[in-house]
């Protein structure tokens, strides 16, 4: 498989999405101007009042490399895919495509851009949970896209359901497209029935993932055992997607951890040799 550096995958990401006409849109700063989270955790975040509706958007497609800081994940820190820092390449619609358009989109740039096959990539859905149905528009689009129906799996809210950020605020089910390393890069025992995405033995990795975002979600009541919340339509349905930096450059320069590609070994060899 042909290598790309992580300049080039920034560069052929930006140019894709510019000629498909989005907006390229700079990285905001980490500390967010809204205050109500301490750091920027998604690409996503500066245009949060452009999803839920309340500012008109000066352009109606969007994309950008994103810093992001996230501590969500810190338990899992140390593992070759996860990070505190990382960038987040995105694209986002506002009212404008929708999941059609947002899965060709992504195929596209993995097959045509990135020479990534279909035939590595597995996909997963929103199985229906809480009241929201299962997203059987995106299952079927992702076979009409050429992924085969064995390859799509099923899965709840902890999975396949993102945002909001904070509290209240827009968000919707997801679609995350994982890629298959194959076999020799299994590091850990298999912890799902089978194997495939989500599993923790490091075979697979989420490279992309794709949310519908239709749901703007609000705090309905407040309860000592946590509050109870209600899903209402946003004015518009919008997409917001996000795959990380450091995982595309793992799979795209072949190697075991992201700590191996070009994004840290200088680094690490610079550190090693002071
Ligand atoms: N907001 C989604 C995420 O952070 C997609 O960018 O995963």
């Amino acid at each position: 498989m042909k290598e790309f550096s992580s300049k080039e995958i920034r560069n052929i990401f930006l140019d894709f999405f510019k000629e498909k006409g989005h907006q390229i849109v700079p990285s905001s700063s980490l500390i967010p101007a809204d205050a109500s989270v301490l750091f920027t955790s998604a690409g996503m975040q500066q245009f949060i009042p452009y999803l839920s509706g309340k500012v008109i958007p000066p352009y109606q497609r969007a994309a950008s490399v994103q810093k992001c800081f996230r501590t969500s994940d810190i338990e899992q820190v140390g593992s070759p895919f996860h990070h505190t820092f990382f960038e987040m390449l995105g694209n986002w619609s506002f009212g404008d495509y929708w999941k059609k358009e947002a899965i060709e989109l992504a195929l596209e740039l993995l097959n045509s851009k990135f020479k990534i096959p279909n035939s590595k990539l597995w996909v997963t859905v929103f199985k229906g949970e809480k009241g929201i149905p299962k997203d059987e528009e995106a299952v079927k689009l992702w076979i009409k896209a050429g992924i085969p129906k064995e390859r799509i799996k099923e899965f709840g809210f902890k999975d396949n359901f993102w945002g909001p950020i904070g509290e209240e605020g827009p968000c919707g089910p997801c679609s995350e497209i994982h890629y298959d390393r194959g076999e020799e890069f299994r590091m850990w025992k298999c912890d799902i029935e089978g194997c495939g995405p989500n599993c923790s033995c490091g075979r697979f990795v989420e490279i992309w993932n794709l949310v519908f975002m239709e749901y703007n979600r609000k705090v309905k009541s407040k309860g000592e055992a946590g509050n109870i919340y209600e899903y209402l339509p946003l004015p518009k349905k919008n997409i917001d997607t996000g795959a990380g930096l450091e995982r595309l450059a793992c799979v795209l320069q072949n190697k075991k951890s992201n700590f191996e590609t070009d994004l840290f070994l200088p680094i690490i060899k610079k550190i090693e040799e002071l």
